[in-house]
């Protein structure tokens, strides 16, 4: 480096000159970064050499090639070599091609971000022009923080959605899963469930969705909400990498505004495609399968990004979390399924009969558990439920006796109030993106009852929802 320096120069020049060298080369940014080279590759990954020691588990690295510097991530470390599944497949890779080390990945979140969509890397795609970086850049496989510092759950807010705020109503910082097979309801639902007032800013990750739903649900029903809301998109014809890293670099995007002291409510459509983007990276780098073609990973990932949500330690703001599991073939019992539905301080489940006869949102209020409803509801209002549900069980388990022409008025007081209120319940339960949200479900439940007319839908005020 001394050869480097200018030799006429007076000494203290020539020591800024030096100073300056030294602060130069200290920054992380600018010092060599560990490298190898590529020696073999296949569909899904590609192995390097010469980096096994300087790269842990889940970093980044880049590729060189003639067309550029493409992102990879580490999926595998072995004594020799490390398996790299490329961010873009297909990309021109050669054998002995140069690899550096660039460490976890991270995004920086900016105020701005707000009204835009971005892709899993952070970059925008709503063709708004570029977005700018905010001050702090976060790593996207962040931890969650220390359970006994963190502030505890009780605050209820309204949903808008009268099946949900009655019978399975919400707290700020939980997290809820929505389950249902496919096309029953759950990103409709979801996107009913994003203009909730009680938020001060809004993450949506849409992780596998088809492209066309994407804009559907942005446009048509986020409408003046959309200010308050970043969307991250990974679509399902993108790679694994970019569907895998969509809810990670949203729930790191919720982090930034909890930090600030936000409340912020994150939507991830849907986890069950999120597992599957994790089990096709993980396959390809030779992970085992352990259930249901699942390999291990999976049922670590999960747990870790949905304990990174809820209510942050004090002093900051909280994250709701309102999660879509996918139910294959109508089976609640599958792994996904089952190992979020630990995790998670509640479930709504949809079932396919309801949507069918009509009844939107197909939401199941006798299987649909909130775990802290009783933070959201007064005594009151949670006699008045346990009073709801058992008349909806009366008139459920009676219906084959009903039709079959087993039922006579007056034999049964309650099985006669339940065949009188529930259908007027069921009417009030009724609720589409097109319809306003509801202010007070209750007193629509109220007004329902009395009047005899469970219809009590109010067409949206936003021009731009669905009509
Ligand atoms: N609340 C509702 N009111 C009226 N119609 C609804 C409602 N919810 C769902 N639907 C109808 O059901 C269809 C499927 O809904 P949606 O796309 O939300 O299902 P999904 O469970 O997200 O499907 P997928 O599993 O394919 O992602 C919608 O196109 C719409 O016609
Ligand atoms: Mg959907």
């Amino acid at each position: 480096m001394l050869e480097e320096l200018p030799v006429n120069v007076p000494a203290s020049p020539m020591l800024a000159h030096m100073a300056g060298l030294v602060a130069r080369y200290a920054d992380p940014a600018f010092s060599v970064a560990h490298g190898g080279h590529v020696q073999a590759i296949a569909a899904g990954h590609y192995t390097v050499s010469g980096m096994s020691r300087h790269v842990r588990l889940g970093e980044f690295v880049a590729h060189r090639s003639a067309h550029g510097i493409h992102l990879g991530e580490v999926v595998r470390v072995e004594p020799d070599l490390i398996y790299v599944c490329p961010i873009e497949p297909g990309e021109p890779i050669g054998i002995h091609d140069v690899v550096i080390r660039k460490g976890a990945f991270r995004v920086a979140p900016d105020e701005s971000w707000c009204g835009r969509t971005i892709n899993s890397l952070g970059d925008p795609i709503d063709g708004l022009g570029p977005i700018s970086p905010g001050p702090i850049r976060r790593p996207i496989s962040n931890t969650a923080p220390p359970s006994m510092t963190r502030q505890r759950v009780e605050t209820g807010f309204k949903t808008g959605v009268r099946a949900i705020d009655i019978f399975s109503p919400l707290c700020l910082g939980q997290r809820l899963g929505i389950f249902a097979g496919s096309g029953v309801g759950k990103s409709t639902l979801l996107s009913m469930l994003a203009r909730a007032d009680a938020f001060d800013r809004v993450v949506i990750s849409l992780v596998g969705e088809r492209g066309r739903e994407v804009r559907e649900f942005i446009e048509d029903t986020l409408g003046d909400n959309m200010s308050k809301t970043v969307v991250v998109v990974a679509t399902s014809d993108e790679s694994p990498m970019l569907r895998k890293m969509a809810p990670l670099s949203a729930v790191t995007i919720a982090e930034h505004f909890r930090d600030q002291g936000d409340n912020v409510l994150l939507i991830v459509d849907s986890v069950t495609r999120f597992a599957h983007a994790i089990r096709e990276v993980a396959t390809a780098a030779g992970e085992p399968p352990i259930a249901r073609g699942y390999p291990a990973s999976v049922f670590t990932e999960l747990p870790k990004l949905l304990e990174r949500t809820g209510p942050g330690v004090e002093g900051t703001g909280t994250i709701t979390a309102i999660i879509s599991i996918l139910v294959d073939g109508d089976n609640h019992n599958d792994p996904i399924a089952d190992s979020t539905r630990g995790i998670l301080d509640g479930h709504i489940v949809m079932d396919r009969s309801l949507a069918e006869e009509g009844r939107y949102p197909p939401i199941n209020p006798l299987a649909s558990i909130s775990r802290l409803a009783r933070k959201a509801w007064t005594p009151d209002q949670e006699k008045l439920v346990a009073r709801l549900k058992a008349l909806i069980h009366r008139f459920e388990e009676t219906r084959d006796l009903r039709l079959i022409g087993g039922y006579r008025p007056g034999a049964d007081a309650d099985l006669d109030m339940a065949i009188k209120q529930v259908p007027i319940i069921y009417d009030v339960l009724k609720q589409s993106p097109a319809d306003r949200s509801s202010a007070d479900a209750f007193a629509d439940l109220a007004t329902g009852l009395r009047t005899g007319n469970g219809n009590v839908n109010q067409p949206a005020i936003n021009p731009r929802q669905k009509a």
